[in-house]
């Protein structure tokens, strides 16, 4: 199997590292201390152009109880670009740090930061993936369902960073994914090209659909906010748009399926109603806890 060097989108992995890598964060999870000193002596920086509370505290935290050392950087200094080039940024703290994680408005700027830097760059969210969000998401689904190929998702809402992260992962995992959006808000279409090669290896099956009746029968469903950081709509346009596609216990009841997954934040009463995010039918707290665990096996992975 290669060696993992970064995690800036997740078709760098195939089945067999994907695959290592959620066995590796369910024993992180099982037996923490068995993984006490993996990071020893090693300092990662956590560099945020955007706000966070999941993968700020679930890096920290998680590089702390693996004997490391964080440093946490948001735009208090200047945007990234402003006082020195992203590039500059990225060869500097490969100066001092083993590892850089990122959250960017762009993906472009993951890319430059990884060329101009020696150490490895991990996507902590950008304005296309959020691969961290769906090995966590993975993760989840192997605790509850064992066998992912066994599984089929359906992901409702925005065809956003975390459902082309899902599609990836799901495609390389060989699991079923039902892509539920509005007109004109489906996923990319590289991603998509992207997804379809993967799934036609894997053998996984990729819907995708307008209809929220096609989430029917689907072990779980998935949905994320409306509207992303960065993204300028109309939130009241968005609103209209989207209001068909909010999850709600007549939509689950509905469509006979058993759990519900988000990455959250959670906008309640729009997206996904408190009653279904509070059920415990909801998998949510579980993939947030997972981030960490997940997080941790890539970290791991890259310094093993
Ligand atoms: N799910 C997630 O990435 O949450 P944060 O934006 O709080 O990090
Ligand atoms: N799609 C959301 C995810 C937040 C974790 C966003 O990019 O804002």
């Amino acid at each position: 199997m290669s060696k993992l060097t970064q995690l800036l989108c997740l078709a760098e992995l195939d089945q067999q590292q994907l695959s290592a890598l959620l066995d590796l964060a369910l024993d992180i999870k099982q037996s923490p201390n068995n993984y006490r000193h993996a990071l020893q002596g090693r300092s990662i920086a956590l560099l945020f152009e955007k706000p966070s509370l999941r993968t700020r505290v679930s890096f920290d935290v998680g590089i702390h109880k693996l004997g490391g050392h964080s440093v946490y950087l948001d735009l208090q200094n200047g945007a990234m670009g402003e006082r020195e080039s992203v590039e500059d940024f990225g060869s500097n703290l490969a100066c001092w740090t083993d590892a850089i994680v990122a959250r960017v408005y762009s993906q472009k700027t993951l890319v430059r930061l990884a060329l101009s830097s020696k150490k490895p760059v991990i996507n902590a969210l950008s304005d296309i993936y959020h691969p961290c969000q769906a090995l966590a998401d993975l993760l989840t689904l192997k605790e509850q369902y064992g066998d992912l190929s066994q599984v089929h998702l359906a992901y409702v809402g925005d065809g956003n960073n975390v459902c082309q992260s899902l599609m990836l992962g799901a495609a390389i995992m060989g699991m079923d994914l039902t892509v539920v959006t509005p007109q004109g808000f489906g996923p990319d279409a590289h991603v998509l090209l992207k997804a379809q090669e993967i799934a036609q290896r894997s053998g996984a099956k990729l819907t995708l659909s307008q209809h929220v009746s096609s989430a029917a029968g689907a072990d779980a469903i998935y949905t994320d906010t409306w509207l992303s950081m960065g993204t300028r709509s109309d939130p009241a346009l968005i609103t209209e748009i989207f209001s068909p596609y909010q999850i709600n216990t007549a939509v689950m009841q509905r469509l006979a399926v058993k759990h519900f997954m988000h990455c959250l934040p959670a906008h309640r009463g729009h997206e996904v109603t408190s009653e279904v995010l509070d059920s415990e039918h909801s998998l949510a707290l579980q993939q947030a806890e997972n981030r960490m665990h997940a997080q941790n096996a890539v970290l791991v992975s890259l310094f093993s």
